[in-house]
């Protein structure tokens, strides 16, 4: 077996290589499959994790683009084989992905571990996806490279250009508000979402691929390349080709991925104002890698940092506009001055090399340093004695009148108790009302849904009012807007101030001063906080009792406590 026999130096040598029982077991059962030693001895073994389903809409070009990466492995000299891992579709699965993030990543680096596995490519996008798959491949610590599934194109409904998501909610408000007939709405249906890939404005997909992107664990553009383009297939040839490389390599991503590596990805989630879910997201991220990223450690570069993408919801483009006006290397290279330029990236070079030539080609996407969306702050945190662990609120998404407001809470005790009062002509609400959302948290949803978004009540919206505060412990969709405070920490669920407020208590939202406070004196809360009785947790079996009894809470990244940090050196025995 002597030129067949695979170096030592690669993993899935221990499976292949012995003159064992073991071995031959190994290698006999590939031969089963039609394999000859030619195909695989002595070659680095790709593991494609590939997160197609019929029900993930968002991914349903990617039973073209694993041949792809497969063509790029086999071009480079490596064995690729594909492992279907869950796929956490975000249109169809209820309640929430999020529900479902952390079982992806332990599927995902379980998956990596117990296999003949040398380098991965990780083929995420929808949302959740993404950090649960670079999340898992940290743990296990396999070389991996990260492949974005890519932005839909642009949609268009008659002379207007339509984005995911937030033109879905901006029309659906004008239908309630009686402005827009049914025929026209079923128009919208038939055209929002053009193509195959994910949701095109800068919502959570799009952030996140972004953030993959500046981290360094993909190709170099690859967080805005539209899915159904030709160079999205070039991107996932070349990357099978560039994951034989880091085999070879063996490049393991926790001598890759720094401190600084995750300080990248909160400046760049910020200019670009991406979705708040990210912050989150990055949290658990850096967490896998034994890096401690804080809520204080984002609001510190959020003071230093603008909005330099005018991308929807915040701003007016779509992510194929971006792609035209450079991507994200030529927004990078204008903050060059606050990123960390040494940052090491899967294909050698330091994320400096990799932006240094890229030039902004239409300003009017990318601005101008001298010209940003917003100067500072576009996402910020806010706390107070309602968030005394912290909560956030996209700014920049947000109308600036309200910014600094105090007005009367109006409460729902729950997603079912809001979805059941909101439109009630009886409703007790005012454009100056707070509407407060709790039950929404990781544990009391369960499942940390985007029900932060609260809809304005029909009555509201009649009255021409597009934009009211308000506050849950949820999160809210990354195609998502408006004055909405979200991820109060500690949620309502284990005792969170945000358990203790009542209809008409006035709260004061300060978000230039970042603080959000219940202004009712301490003894009445402290009166309340006795009363308050802990809700029964209702799910005692199965995943969901696993999650609930170890799920963190959001400013600590929602991962469970046990997959804190990761098994660098922990091999199967074979
Ligand atoms: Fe998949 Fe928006 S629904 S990215």
């Amino acid at each position: 077996m002597n030129d067949r026999t695979p170096s030592e130096e690669l993993r899935s040598a221990r499976w292949f290589a012995k003159d064992d029982l073991r071995s031959f077991g190994h290698r006999s059962r590939l031969k089963g499959m039609g394999f000859d030693d030619e195909d695989y001895m002595g070659k680095p073994v790709i593991g494609i994790l590939n997160t197609w389903s019929d029900l993930n809409t968002c991914h349903s070009h990617f039973k073209n683009r694993v041949e792809e990466i497969k063509r790029g492995v086999l071009q480079a000299g490596g064995f690729p084989v594909e492992v279907p891992v869950m796929s956490l579709g975000e249109m169809l699965m209820k309640p929430t992905t999020m529900l479902y993030r952390n079982l992806l990543a332990m599927e995902a680096e379980e998956s990596l571990r117990c296999h003949p596995i040398d380098a991965a490519v990780l083929m995420g996008g929808c949302d959740k996806t993404v950090p649960a798959l670079i999340m898992g491949a940290l743990s296990a610590n396999i070389p991996f490279l990260f492949f974005p599934a890519g932005p839909m194109l642009k949609a268009r409904w008659k002379d207007q250009t339509l984005g995911s998501g937030t033109d879905a909610w901006k029309f659906w408000a004008e239908r309630c508000a009686g402005n827009l007939c049914e025929g026209e709405w079923k128009e919208i249906e038939n055209c929002i979402a053009r193509s195959a890939g994910t949701c095109m404005t800068m919502g959570t997909a799009s952030t996140m691929a972004c953030i993959a992107e500046s981290l360094g664990v993909t190709l170099p553009n690859a967080g805005s390349i539209p899915a159904v383009v030709s160079e999205h297939s070039r991107l996932a040839v070349a990357s099978g080709r560039l994951a034989v490389d880091l085999a070879v390599q063996r490049l393991k991503p926790l001598q890759l991925l720094t401190r600084e590596s995750f300080l990248n990805a909160l400046i760049t989630q910020l200019t670009l104002s991406g979705s708040t879910n990210a912050i989150v997201h990055m949290i658990a991220m850096a967490g896998r890698a034994g890096h401690r990223l804080t809520l204080d450690d984002y609001d510190a570069i959020s003071k230093k940092v603008p909005v330099l993408a005018d991308l929807r919801p915040s701003g007016k483009y779509l992510m194929e506009d971006f792609y035209n006006a450079g991507g994200l290397a030529a927004l990078l290279q204008q903050l060059r001055d606050v990123l960390h330029l040494d940052a090491k990236t899967v294909n050698g070079m330091t994320l400096g090399e990799q932006i240094q030539n890229a030039t902004v080609i239409d300003p009017l996407v990318i601005r101008d340093r001298s010209n940003p969306l917003w100067l500072t702050g576009g996402t910020c945190v806010l706390r107070g004695n309602l968030a005394p662990d912290g909560c956030v609120i996209k700014t920049v998404a947000a109308d600036p009148k309200l910014q600094k407001h105090t007005g009367p809470a109006l409460v729902f005790n729950s997603y079912l108790d809001m979805k059941q009062r909101i439109n009630s002509p009886e409703l007790p609400v005012t454009p100056e009302s707070v509407l407060v959302l709790r039950s929404a948290g990781p544990i009391g949803a369960p499942g940390f849904p985007e029900w932060g978004m609260l809809p304005l009540p029909d009555k509201i919206l009649k009255l021409g009012v597009r934009d009211m505060v308000r506050i849950s412990d949820a999160r809210m969709s990354g195609t998502s807007y408006g004055t909405c405070v979200l991820h109060v920490a500690p949620e309502s669920h284990i005792g969170g101030p945000l358990a203790l407020v009542q209809d008409g208590d006035l709260i004061e939202l300060d978000v230039e001063s970042r603080s959000l406070n219940l202004l009712v004196d301490p003894e009445t809360l402290e009166e309340r906080r006795r009363a308050w009785k802990k809700p029964i947790v209702r799910w005692q079996r199965g995943y969901l009792k696993m999650f609930s009894e170890h799920i963190t809470q959001a400013n600590q990244g929602c991962d469970f406590d046990f997959l804190h940090g990761n098994d660098a050196d922990l091999e199967p025995e074979i």
